[in-house]
């Protein structure tokens, strides 16, 4: 069953959170937000996976970005598994809201749900999902990730950076792309309206089509 994907709006639902109550499109809207779901409270790669989270808040507080995380369980029981978060990772607050979803509406609305992660009561938990939400409210990149497969959040801030400037520019970001390495002109763009657009200057790789399509500029 196809479930939230890119381009999609995301439903603009209310969930209960650690910080209160929230309308979904209200939270979102004028920024970009990472919404991000775990298999459940009191577990291991969970645990480490939120306090890395609240560990690079900064970066994404910088780049105009709010966090958002999901797990099924009770706001009562998000509280006191805090305390373990914070003690794993020393040093980081866990600032941004988690929503809880005990009747796993939510997941299922948001294409959070592992079909093959049962909880201890036989429902079913949320995967690892991940998606970054633009200002417009509408998918912009998901990631979706097994229970057992932590995430890399240096790969999370990389692909806020592509996305970012992507929106900004007509570039796109090529393969192993780092913040600071050169992007590419996106195809659409002609020679001409290149000139125009980066006067910073491109470079056009040689190759043996003779076709001048990847074309490097930093921007
Ligand atoms: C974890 O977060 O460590 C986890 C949760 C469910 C299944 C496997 C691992």
């Amino acid at each position: 069953m196809p479930g939230l994907t890119i381009g999609d709006t995301i439903p603009d639902l209310e969930a209960e959170t650690t910080q209160g109550k929230i309308k979904l499109h209200q939270f979102c809207s004028d920024s970009w937000t990472i919404l991000f779901s775990h298999p459940g409270d009191f577990t291991p790669v969970c645990t480490t996976e939120l306090g890395k989270m609240a560990e690079y808040a900064k970066e994404f507080n910088e780049r105009g970005v709010k966090l958002l995380g999901l797990s099924c369980d009770d706001i009562q029981s998000h509280n006191e598994w805090i305390k373990d978060i914070e003690a794993f990772t020393p040093g980081c607050k866990v600032s941004y809201p988690i929503m809880s979803d005990p009747r796993r509406e939510i997941i299922k609305k948001l294409n959070m749900v592992d079909p093959d992660e049962k909880d201890s009561s036989g429902n079913n938990a949320p995967s690892r999902a991940l998606h970054i939400v633009g200002p417009d409210l509408k998918v912009k990149l998901s990631f979706l990730y097994p229970a057992t497969t932590g995430r890399n959040m240096d790969e999370v801030v990389r692909v806020v950076e592509s996305l970012q400037k992507a929106s900004k520019f007509k570039i796109a970001t090529p393969a192993n792309w780092k913040p600071g390495d050169p992007s590419v002109i996106q195809p659409s763009v002609t020679d001409q309206q290149a000139k125009d657009m980066f006067p910073q200057g491109f470079q056009t790789k040689d190759l043996p089509s003779g076709k001048n399509y990847l074309r490097f500029t930093k921007v």
